[in-house]
């Protein structure tokens, strides 16, 4: 008796293990069907849904307590239903998955269906996929269309769609930055508000118990606290401006949201960030800035990028630590210019006209990506500035750069 209750529970045991592993390859493969960034559901041969992931819930309009009561043709248009419909016929014929594309609306849609084949190699069901392939199919038509404007040669396509899929890349990563990134530009200001009211009493409380957190007392807390917050807030104020540089990139706009701004402090907060790279590449290093320079109107951060990359490209010119780099800015009539001379390897005069070309670039290995002066001169058009190179090779470079002064905007 006692051994028959004993092999019951170890059956009993068994099956619950069995059972909780069959729930975590389930809950696995939810994840990882949740994870994919495209609609997928699984269909029967008549159309039922069996599961789906989260981007199919949204994309057809579908509900986990709805269990396997639902079509999938009550979810799709008339013309996508039909197409659907005469793919798995294909798909069952031809015992292989099948691919089709097909407009909705301004979008371009791509489907998959792979059949799921039993013991027997009988269909049981069908995965079916999605993909929004407007952004793939215009980077394309562009090309095509650049091309025949341009004359292109082939390596020069290679070039021009490198740039469009890399556009297409950054506002892809762009979009995904920015919708996290803007809880914390919310909640961080609603966080400090919240704390400056309830300072005092927590404070308070603090002092009176004693409390520490973190090996900080009362009165580090109160200093600390609003300082953190402010410090989140501006963190993600700075990725807000970097994400948006970035789509200036890949979206040929005209920049908004320009402010008035000193190119002598964007220069200071530069050569902080460069302070490494320069002391590593010359002990000649000079600046000479004028005094109540006239501001400019643009966006700080993207000045900030013309800087940083005209500072790095001398920088990483130099061949010797002797060689000297420097820097000045001045105004010239209603112009600011900022001029930087280095006395490095200098552009051979072949190079000199592809300079500004994106990925040209003569630097070996992961130095260079050969976008820095493309993009410095797409934010120098967009600031209404102009940039001007001149180089003798083994002598030396030197790049200015023209603002226009910003308007009835007092000197600092
Ligand atoms: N100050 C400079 N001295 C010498 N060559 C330069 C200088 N600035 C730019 N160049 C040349 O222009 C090319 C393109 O520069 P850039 O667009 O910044 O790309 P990268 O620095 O990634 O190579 C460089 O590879 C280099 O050949
Ligand atoms: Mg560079």
């Amino acid at each position: 008796m006692t051994d028959t209750i004993q092999t019951l529970e170890m059956q009993v045991h068994r099956l619950k293990e069995e059972n909780r592993r069959i729930k975590r390859k389930n809950d696995l493969s939810r994840a990882l069907i949740n994870a994919m960034d495209f609609p997928v559901v699984m269909i029967d041969g008549t159309g039922t849904v069996l599961n789906f992931n989260r981007r199919a819930a949204d994309r057809f309009n579908l509900r986990e307590e709805q269990g396997e009561t639902v079509r999938i043709w009550e979810k799709l248009t008339a013309s996508a239903c039909s197409q659907w419909e005469k793919e798995i016929v294909k798909s069952i014929k031809e015992n292989d998955s099948v691919k089709f594309q097909y407009d909705e609306g301004q979008r371009l849609i791509e489907v998959i269906i792979c059949p799921y084949f039993d013991r027997e190699g009988r269909i049981r069901y069908f995965t079916v996929l999605e993909k929004d392939i407007t952004e793939n199919a215009t980077a394309l038509e562009n090309i095509n269309i650049f091309n025949e404007q341009h004359h292109l040669t082939k390596e020069q396509m290679v070039e021009a769609s490198k740039l469009i899929n890399l556009g297409t890349l950054v506002s892809g990563i762009s979009h995904e930055i920015s919708n996290p990134n803007s809880f914390i530009l919310t909640n961080a200001p609603l966080l400090a508000k919240i704390w400056s009211e309830l300072e005092a009493p927590l404070t308070e409380h603090l002092y009176a118990n004693d409390i520490h957190s973190k090996g900080f007392g009362p009165s580090e807390i109160k200093t600390m606290v609003p300082s953190l917050l402010h410090g989140i807030e501006e963190g993600a104020r700075r990725i807000d401006r970097i994400v948006k540089s970035l789509k200036t990139f890949s979206r040929p706009e005209k920049a908004d949201g320009f402010e008035s701004v000193c190119l002598n402090r964007i220069l200071k907060t530069s050569l902080v960030y460069l302070n490494k790279e320069i002391s590593r590449s010359t002990r000649h290093f000079s600046t000479r800035l004028e005094d109540s320079l006239p501001k400019i109107a643009g966006v700080p951060q993207r000045i900030e990028q013309v800087l940083v990359n005209l500072i790095l490209n001398s920088c990483q010119a130099l061949t010797s630590f002797d060689q000297e780099i420097d820097i000045s800015t001045r105004s010239d009539e209603d112009l600011v210019c900022f001029h930087i001379q280095d006395k490095g390897c200098g552009i051979e005069s072949g190079h000199l006209a592809h300079i500004y070309e994106p990925f040209f670039s003569t630097k070996a290995g992961d130095k260079g990506t050969g976008l820095g002066l493309s993009i410095t001169s797409k934010i120098v058009k967009e600031h209404n500035g102009t940039i001007d190179i001149q180089s003798t090779p083994g002598e030396g470079t030197s790049v200015t750069v023209k603002f226009p002064q910003m308007k009835g905007e007092v000197i600092d």
